[in-house]
């Protein structure tokens, strides 16, 4: 079998490998006022087809600060989309960058430069799934919590990029997660994910509550009736196991998904899974560098001048 060089979905790759990617983070955040300087010579471009902060913050920094370089663009500044084809976008890319970050709306459109792409392409969101986002995710609630095996994650709103990654995630790492949405919106879960309508049933000894905007990027002016009874508040809070931790990938709405007392408690891990992404996608980005046979060796001051 071909050996996995992109980061796009995370059931492309083996479970024991994202263990290791989850483990070198964790070293690097022990790490991280004294980086190792991996990524010396190194070039990352991310291409945004959708606003962002942390994903272009923490994909910058995580490159400079391991000693590399980055490219930003917004798809409305390259040719990609209008006068060039993906293929030769991924061929030219190939050959100025040694890897791509790309918040890209269409997964198939990602998929398709991947093929074409001789460097690692990662995904940085796309409608379908956030794979980045939910490592930072299980790196926080391990710290949190311990091993994640057998916890029960309880999710609440919609069926979306993230919480389809989590449905991913969680035959992965083996977690139990009951996703609460609405009745109408059961046949987007995924197949085989453990569905309800009852947010309450669904709190009912979480250990982790988490919940997401209910509405993502691209979809400005949808009804959000009904999933007021989703809304993570202290009622459902307190069904939880006492311990519980309340998490949220951000951008945050504490008047809609969350209330505002949830979002600010000690319960609340919002601003720990946001760090998270900084060190995981160091990992992620060192993964997919040696998998596409790029020598990550720290050189010496001494010997790189
Ligand atoms: N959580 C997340 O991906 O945030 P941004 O959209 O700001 O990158
Ligand atoms: N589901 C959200 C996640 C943002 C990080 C969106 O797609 O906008």
């Amino acid at each position: 079998m071909k050996p996995v060089r992109h980061f796009i979905d995370l059931s492309e790759i083996p479970g024991d490998t994202l263990r290791g990617i989850l483990a070198h983070a964790h070293d690097l955040k022990k790490n991280k006022f004294n980086p190792p300087q991996i990524f010396k010579g190194l070039s990352l471009a991310m291409v945004f087809d959708k606003r962002s902060t942390r994903t272009r913050m923490s994909f910058d920094l995580a490159m400079k600060q391991l000693g590399g370089h980055t490219v930003v663009m917004n798809m409305d500044e390259i040719q990609l989309g209008g006068a060039e084809s993906v293929e030769s976008t991924a061929n030219v890319l190939s050959r100025y960058v040694d890897a791509i970050m790309l918040r890209m709306s269409n997964q198939d459109m990602m998929k398709e430069l991947s093929r074409h792409a001789s460097i690692p392409v990662i995904n940085g969101m796309t409608n379908q799934s956030h794979p980045c986002q939910i490592m930072a995710d299980i790196l926080t609630i391990e710290e949190k919590l311990g091993p994640i095996e057998g916890k029960k994650v309880a999710w609440f709103g919609d069926i979306n990029n993230v919480s389809n990654t989590f449905v991913q995630a969680s035959k992965i790492f083996n977690f139990d997660l009951v996703l609460a949405v609405p009745e109408d919106l059961h046949g987007k879960a995924p197949k085989g994910a453990n569905v309800t309508a009852d947010a309450k049933a669904a709190a009912k000894n979480a250990d982790v509550l988490v919940t997401d905007t209910w509405v993502s990027l691209g979809q400005e002016g949808k009804a959000i009736e009904k999933f007021w009874p989703y809304q993570v508040n202290g009622a459902l809070m307190n069904l939880a196991k006492n311990n519980a931790i309340f998490m949220h990938c951000l951008p945050i709405h504490e008047w809609e998904e969350v209330s505002e007392d949830v979002a600010k408690s000690p319960a609340s891990v919002i601003y720990d899974e946001a760090e998270n992404r900084l060190h995981v996608q160091k990992a992620i980005l060192a993964w997919c560098l040696e998998n596409a046979g790029v020598s990550l060796q720290e050189t010496p001051d001494s010997e790189a001048e």
